[in-house]
């Protein structure tokens, strides 16, 4: 599959690879073209796939450069965080009644967005066996076709499906963008990033 990576930040670069790896044809997307990078809009326009790995407070910018119309009908995996800081301390830049999946979606209303993947580290992302045990990863769009192709591909990365947690639409990336509040403190308190957490369902 034809698949753009917008990022070149640790998270693009890992995904890239990953799926380099697993075969599929990748353009990384970047500001500025280089050896590694096409523009966001280039690495947009041939891809049937896009994903967004930017800085999640500058992602409507990216997306924006990438371009509406090279983003029209595609699968938008968005695994970004809108991450900022005040006085010190990490923030959501967008939370409580809004979110940065909702954003994008409303930006791009012919984009098929689907939050996921922004729960866990780069690593953990495209390698889920780095946590040993059962834990959980959530998803979260409009377009039940959407998630059904997000979750073939989270397969690929070695994520089993019994382990994939449908939230719903994408007002659910809201939770899942305010769980990276929890996740800071999870990370301080394991000293690792390799962590996950398990959503355990009773009867
Ligand atoms: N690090 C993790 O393990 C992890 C885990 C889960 C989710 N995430 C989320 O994944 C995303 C990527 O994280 P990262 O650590 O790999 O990289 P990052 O430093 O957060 O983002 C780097 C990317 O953002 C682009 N960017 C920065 N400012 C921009 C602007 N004003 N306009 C347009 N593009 C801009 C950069 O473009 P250029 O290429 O032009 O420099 C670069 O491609 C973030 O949203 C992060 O919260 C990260």
């Amino acid at each position: 599959m034809r698949i753009a990576v917008l990022g070149t930040g640790m998270v693009g670069r890992t995904l890239g690879s990953k799926l380099r790896d697993l075969g599929h044809d990748v353009t990384i997307g970047s500001r500025t073209a280089s050896d590694e990078a096409s523009t966001f809009a280039d690495a947009a326009a041939g891809a049937e796939v896009v994903i967004n790995a930017t800085a999640g407070a500058a992602s409507l910018e990216a997306l924006e450069a990438a371009g509406a119309d090279n983003l029209t009908g595609k699968l938008l995996i968005d695994v970004a965080n809108p991450l900022g800081t005040s006085g010190g301390t990490m923030t959501l830049t967008v939370c409580n009644t809004d979110s940065l999946g909702e954003q994008i979606q409303r930006a791009f209303p012919d984009a098929r967005v689907v939050k996921t993947l922004n729960t866990v580290n780069a690593d953990v992302m495209v390698d889920p066996s780095i946590v040993p045990g059962s834990y959980t990863l959530f998803v979260a769009g409009d377009d039940a076709d959407a998630k059904r192709q997000a979750v073939d591909l989270l397969e690929s990365f070695g994520w089993s499906r019994d382990d994939v947690l449908d939230l719903g639409d994408i007002t659910a990336a809201r939770g899942m963008e305010a769980y990276l509040l929890l996740w800071l403190r999870l990370f301080g308190s394991a000293g690792t990033a390799h962590l996950n957490a398990n959503v355990i369902i009773g009867k």
